[in-house]
């Protein structure tokens, strides 16, 4: 914000068809309260919140809330590719951040609010290597990886969101619950910014060490609760609501808004084309809610003409979304999913004390909270749903570490999925397919050195994962010179 109260902002294209957007036009903005509200998903409730109210639920439908824009009055590009004018500005923080020089697609914070540490500057990167292995023709796989980001995990891009509304509402200390990068993620910014004190609840025994960490590391009070996630997220989310706290996972509905523009860095990667096909693990389904949101805001405002289609990758030992929406046919049907089919298949997944359960520990999760704005994503982009074994995540690990973009077992489950459509004939042999990569791979050693060791690691035997297809192991060796030269020239023979 400029000292006089106006904002440089994008205009619309003038009568002579020169684009104007990014020009540094000084004209008074329209209030942001007057252009952004929530709102709840459903389409049966009207009501609307001020961006200053801090809610995870609507309180009257009990649904879900999306940020949303009166877009009418919101100063919009009229081409995507307007936006690449702020590469060359990296001194301005809000330019150089991968997420705000969008800040436009999603316009709820004042810019002297903004709690920025530079995230988002992941790229999208093109790879033969695992295309071959997908099944995919020379040039067609890409690879968004979000592991670059400063916390080394996708979830930057929506907690600098989330930190912004935290700021702009006073909050003093915020919360989540976390398979571990969320929580990483979110100690990162309480570190930096130094605005709010950070509490985070894990499950003992259920994050890996990386991302356990992180949270020690950046000051977080760590509540490591003798449970799963979906308990600690229970718990977080009622210690939030008595005490006064701010929630940060992903019912946060302004998280969402800032994880849109990992669909935005996407799009920018191949020359604001749209692909055929973005493929993502799904956990708690923000990222693949975000993503939904983001592409039909994009095709809402004549910025795309079509949509990719979507496909959300379970591990087969946390399967909720693929067993609702491919086993038993539950659809988004126009806001109005079948609540009973739902609960029913909670009720009995309770009286089985059915847990979630796999290597992926990033997406071990059985109650996803975005199961609803998922299903609305899958609608409007023609989704699948598919489940992996562990064996085959942690095989495309393998080969996407040997590619050169070492990620964390749950990311991996993307290339796994996709190599799945693509056997399944779903995805086609010329599909331009984008994987998401969502976190790094330093998060989870543990997973990474049990695949490649010699002996067998109990821990994966334990999940089913006894081939080891692209296993790499050391090669050990005495401390004598014509020992190692003997290995040495078998490897290079
Ligand atoms: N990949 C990684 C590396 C993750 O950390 C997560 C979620 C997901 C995928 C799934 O994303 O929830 O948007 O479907 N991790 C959360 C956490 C739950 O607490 O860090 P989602």
């Amino acid at each position: 914000m400029s000292s006089d109260g106006s904002r440089y902002h994008a205009v619309l294209p003038t009568t002579t068809g020169q684009l104007t957007f990014c020009e540094q036009i000084r004209e008074p903005m329209p209030a942001l309260s007057d252009i952004a509200f929530q709102t709840s998903i459903s389409p049966d409730c009207a009501e609307t919140f001020d961006v200053s109210q801090v809610l995870s639920t609507c309180p009257t439908s009990h649904d879900l809330l999306d940020v949303e824009y009166d877009w009418n009055r919101v100063p919009v590009p009229a081409s995507l590719n307007e936006f690449e004018k702020r590469w060359a500005n990296r001194h301005n923080p809000l330019d150089f951040s991968g997420v705000w020089r969008f800040r436009e697609l999603f316009p709820f914070a004042p810019d002297d609010q903004i709690v920025t540490i530079g995230e988002g500057q992941t790229i999208l990167q093109q790879s033969d290597a695992i295309g071959k292995y997908v099944g995919l023709k020379h040039g067609l796989l890409h690879l968004q990886y979000e592991g670059l980001n400063p916390s080394g995990s996708f979830k930057d891009n929506g907690m600098t969101a989330a930190s912004t509304h935290a700021r702009m509402v006073g909050a003093k200390v915020a919360a989540c619950a976390s398979t571990g990068n969320t929580s990483a993620s979110l100690a990162i910014y309480a570190g930096v910014s130094g605005l709010f004190k950070v509490l985070v609840f894990v499950g003992s025994g259920k994050i890996a060490y990386g991302k356990l960490s992180q949270a020690l590391d950046y000051g977080a009070m760590t509540l490591q609760i003798k449970g799963d996630f979906d308990d600690a997220l229970k718990q977080v989310r009622d210690v939030c609501q008595q005490a006064g706290i701010y929630l940060c996972n992903s019912v946060n509905p302004f998280r969402l808004e800032g994880q849109k523009s990992i669909i935005f860095r996407i799009l920018e990667g191949l020359r604001w084309e749209v692909p055929d096909w973005i493929v993502v693990p799904g956990g708690n389904l923000g990222n693949a809610s975000a993503f939904g949101k983001a592409l039909i805001e994009l095709k809402h405002l004549g910025l795309i003409s079509e949509l990719p289609r979507l496909a959300v990758i379970n591990a087969a030992g946390a399967n909720t979304l693929y067993e609702l929406y491919d086993r038993r046919g539950l659809r988004w049907n126009g806001g109005r999913p079948d609540q009973t089919l739902m609960d029913a298949f909670y009720t009995d997944m309770d009286a089985r004390n059915r847990r979630a359960n796999t290597l992926a520990s990033a997406i071990e999760i059985n109650r996803p909270v975005n199961l609803k704005k998922c299903l609305r994503a899958l609608d409007a982009c023609q989704g699948v749903v598919r489940e992996i074994a562990d064996g085959d995540i942690l095989d495309a690990k393998a080969i996407i570490g040997a590619g050169g973009f070492g990620c964390e077992p749950a990311s991996a489950a993307s290339v796994a999925g996709a190599k799945l459509l693509r056997q399944q004939g779903v995805i086609g042999a010329s599909d331009r397919v984008v994987c998401i990569l969502t976190g790094h791979q330093l998060k989870d050693p543990d997973a990474t050195v049990g695949y490649h060791a010699v002996e067998e690691s109990p821990k994966l035997v334990e999940k089913g994962v006894t081939r080891r297809v692209f296993q790499n192991s050391p090669v050990v060796v005495e401390n004598d010179f014509d020992r190692i030269m003997e290995v040495v020239r078998r490897m290079s023979s």
